[in-house]
């Protein structure tokens, strides 16, 4: 792991998710393309909702996706882990790659792929079940692991998430009896406790207080060391805060997309200018 052994998980866990994730994960370098688009095109029904879509996604980089409601950034982060397979009307062409794994094969590992592809949500959804068993639910699925290895990832990934220190004295409590800001949290500890690649994120902080937002930013800002992050904002400071790159969508259609210092400042597009000037949204 190239962050050093404090930022692994535990032994064993860790061993286990690396030998079901080969060698991908292991040869990760920031920078590397982590995910490709191309040509991609989704649909539901007849309704075109994404449209030529040519789009890299970094590894161990905040991407954010911007755009007005109604865009297409939502259908774009559901065809990764392809939750839009339970939309009957929902189908897609063109490709989309995680590394090396055809994302839209039907032969694919959709339980596997989804361990890859961790996914927070704007509302926190956490089980209604204690704290600790919303972080172990993902490993208990997945991996074959002790109690004492479980107690230990649970501490881990609670850590990594910046929650620990508001929860480890109420672990076999509701996760539901926690503020926003932590369910959110705990949900990202959830995600993150399965050893995924790529972190999406569907507007996380939007039903979150000032504070709390501030709270997911700065752990956005830590996680990125370790993970690839796709994050969807209608928050224009947010966007320029804590992303690399941005991609900026319109219709269906990436209208731009580049480092979000270049998109930020200085826009090739009048469109996307005028997006991110508050001019339409
Ligand atoms: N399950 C669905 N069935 C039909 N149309 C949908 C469905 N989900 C989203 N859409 C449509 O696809 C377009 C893109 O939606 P979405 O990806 O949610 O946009 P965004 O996240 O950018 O607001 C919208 O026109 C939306 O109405
Ligand atoms: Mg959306």
């Amino acid at each position: 792991m190239p962050n050093g052994p404090a930022e692994s998980p535990p032994r064993r866990s860790d061993a286990d998710i690396r030998a079901d994730v080969g060698s991908a994960a292991e040869e990760s370098v920031a920078g590397n393309c982590c995910l490709r688009f191309k040509d991609f095109n989704a649909w539901y029904g007849d309704f075109h909702a994404l449209k030529h879509v040519t789009l890299e996604v970094r590894e161990r980089e905040v991407t954010a996706l911007i755009g007005p409601s109604g865009c297409g950034k939502s259908t774009l982060l559901r065809w990764v882990n392809r939750m839009n397979d339970t939309i009957a009307s929902a189908h897609a062409k063109g490709e989309l790659q995680l590394h090396e794994l055809d994302v839209l094969s039907k032969s694919i590992d959709v339980v596997d792929l989804r361990r890859r592809v961790g996914m927070v949500f704007q509302k926190p959804n956490p089980f209604p079940k204690s704290i600790y068993d919303n972080v172990a639910f993902g490993p208990r699925l997945h991996m074959n692991i002790g109690r004492s290895d479980l107690d230990e990832l649970v501490e881990w990934s609670l850590k990594k998430a910046a929650v620990w220190d508001e929860v480890k004295d109420r672990l076999r409590q509701p996760a539901l009896g926690l503020s926003g800001g932590q369910q959110q949290r705990l949900c990202i500890a959830r995600a993150i406790a399965v050893g995924p690649e790529v972190l999406l994120m569907d507007e996380p902080c939007s039903a979150l207080d000032p504070a709390s937002t501030a709270r997911i930013e700065d752990l956005i800002f830590e996680l990125k060391r370790q993970y690839t992050i796709v994050i969807v904002t209608h928050n224009m400071q947010q966007a320029s805060r804590v992303s690399d790159q941005t991609a900026f969508f319109y219709e269906g259609k990436v209208v731009e997309s580049g480092d979000t210092i270049d998109i930020f400042t200085r826009p090739k597009k009048k469109q996307t200018e005028d997006y991110v000037t508050g001019k339409f949204g």
